[in-house]
């Protein structure tokens, strides 16, 4: 049986092909204007793949297949052609799979740091049966996006923060991992080699998932002895399918996302996994997501599936304090500081279920859900409903602030955006 492709982490696999519908990097025929190639004497070409030792300006190629391209290795500097834009449905994004042009690859070994990547054509990557992240978890991911501008620009939101926190999650899992610099490099070039795939400003964002694992062979209980990291991208437009309308949580009182002296802390593959089964049942009661509470005390909330909560009552926004068992949202520290340059005043503590139902609005916070107002949450059969049908004034006003600065439309004062041309 082959396995699915599946985005975001927390969707069922779905069976091969089914996300293969678009222009992938194996259908003919392909026109492609690859940033990289603007300049000859900025990039190298994989040995394997002599037939593209010639010159390369600012120029269109055809794909006849997979073999063209397999390894390009891309200079630092490389990058400022103008990319066609995929021909796609660019007004129907989902959150989605969709196959790109090309994958970003770096590999090291478990007593070496990581040197220099490579980009190779988006497709399948060949593991041993026995590699540390298949068999023992040894796997983290991240999660940024990529705007594009109406004036063509292409910008990241905080791209640094996502770095740090995958070093920070490696240390957690005993992996080596890629400095900030090589991770900011890497984005950059898988960014900028799969421009075409970034939606026309307003329709969408380029998702950006770096993926770190135990590729390496291990049978008895250790850290794999090589890693990998790896990058890749696709098109996306809303997370939930209720778009910018309010979403439906229920509480789970059973199972549990993490525990003390855990990894819920880290973005970790295995927490993914975890929360599948309440997500599933939920969804199949017709919520769209799950909200868990801390498993000492089953009182205080911790987070969603997927993403950061927050509170707001009158001038008050809280959300639970980071304490190794809800992952700190890069969305979540960039919504406090937003909500506190816009008056409110803003609470990281402990939040009881109780201070939730009693809450004047509830809003989610991801980079893949941006900012999500909550309609209603429901706790052992009890069902409250926020707002009248639509989107609460705070959640509107912090997500007009939040997507403004992040799609370059208002002034970057808190220099979070990083320009990628
Ligand atoms: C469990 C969990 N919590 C919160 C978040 C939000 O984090 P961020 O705002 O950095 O995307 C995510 C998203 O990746 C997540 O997976």
């Amino acid at each position: 049986m082959e396995s699915g492709a599946v985005f975001a982490g927390l969707h069922p696999s779905t069976t091969p092909g089914s996300h293969n519908l678009l222009l992938g990097p194996s259908r003919g025929a392909v026109k492609l204007l690859h940033p990289a190639f603007t300049e000859k004497r900025l990039f190298s070409i994989h040995p394997h793949n002599l037939q593209f030792q010639k010159q390369f300006h600012p120029v269109s190629f055809r794909n006849y297949g997979n073999n063209n391209v397999n390894c390009v290795k891309v200079d630092s500097r490389a990058s400022n052609a103008v990319s066609e834009l995929a021909d796609i449905d660019w007004d129907n994004l989902g959150f989605g799979l969709m196959h790109t042009d090309y994958m970003y690859i770096m590999k090291c070994s478990k007593d070496e740091g990581f040197s220099k990547g490579e980009l190779q054509r988006f497709g399948n990557i060949e593991l041993s049966p026995s590699s540390g992240v298949l068999n023992y978890g040894q796997g983290l991911f991240e999660g940024l996006k990529a705007y594009r501008k109406h004036d063509g620009s292409i910008l990241l939101f905080r791209p640094e923060e996502n770095a740090t926190r995958l070093r920070e999650g490696a240390e957690r899992m005993c992996m080596p991992a890629p400095t900030v610099e090589q991770f900011l490099e890497a984005v950059r070039v898988t960014v900028l080699a799969n421009e075409r795939w970034i939606p026309p400003a307003g329709k969408g964002s380029l998702y950006i998932r770096p993926l770190l694992m135990g590729s390496g062979a291990v049978l008895g209980l250790a850290p794999a002895p090589e890693y990998t990291f790896l990058i890749y991208v696709s098109p996306v437009g809303n997370y939930f399918k209720e778009g910018l309308a309010p979403i439906n949580l229920i509480i789970e009182t059973e199972m549990h996302r993490a525990t003390p002296g855990g990894t819920g802390g880290v973005k970790t593959i295995g927490n993914y996994a975890a929360v599948l089964k309440a997500q599933s049942a939920a969804k199949a009661k017709g919520f769209s997501d799950v909200l868990y509470l801390d498993s000492v005390h089953k009182r205080y909330l911790e987070e969603v599936s997927s993403c950061n909560v927050f509170v707001v009552k009158g001038n008050l926004i809280s959300t639970p304090a980071i304490k190794g068992t809800i992952l700190p949202g890069i969305t979540r520290k960039s919504i406090l500081d937003v909500a506190r340059s816009q008056g409110f005043q803003v609470e990281e503590s402990h939040v009881t279920v109780d201070e939730l139902l009693e809450a004047d609005e509830v809003f989610c916070t991801g980079t893949a859900v941006v900012v999500s107002p909550v309609g209603s949450i429901t706790y052992r059969d009890k069902r409250v409903t926020y707002g009248s049908d639509g989107v609460g004034r705070v959640s509107q006003q912090l997500y007009s602030a939040l997507t403004s600065l992040q799609m370059g439309l208002t002034e970057d004062k808190m220099g979070w955006i990083v320009k990628l041309k």
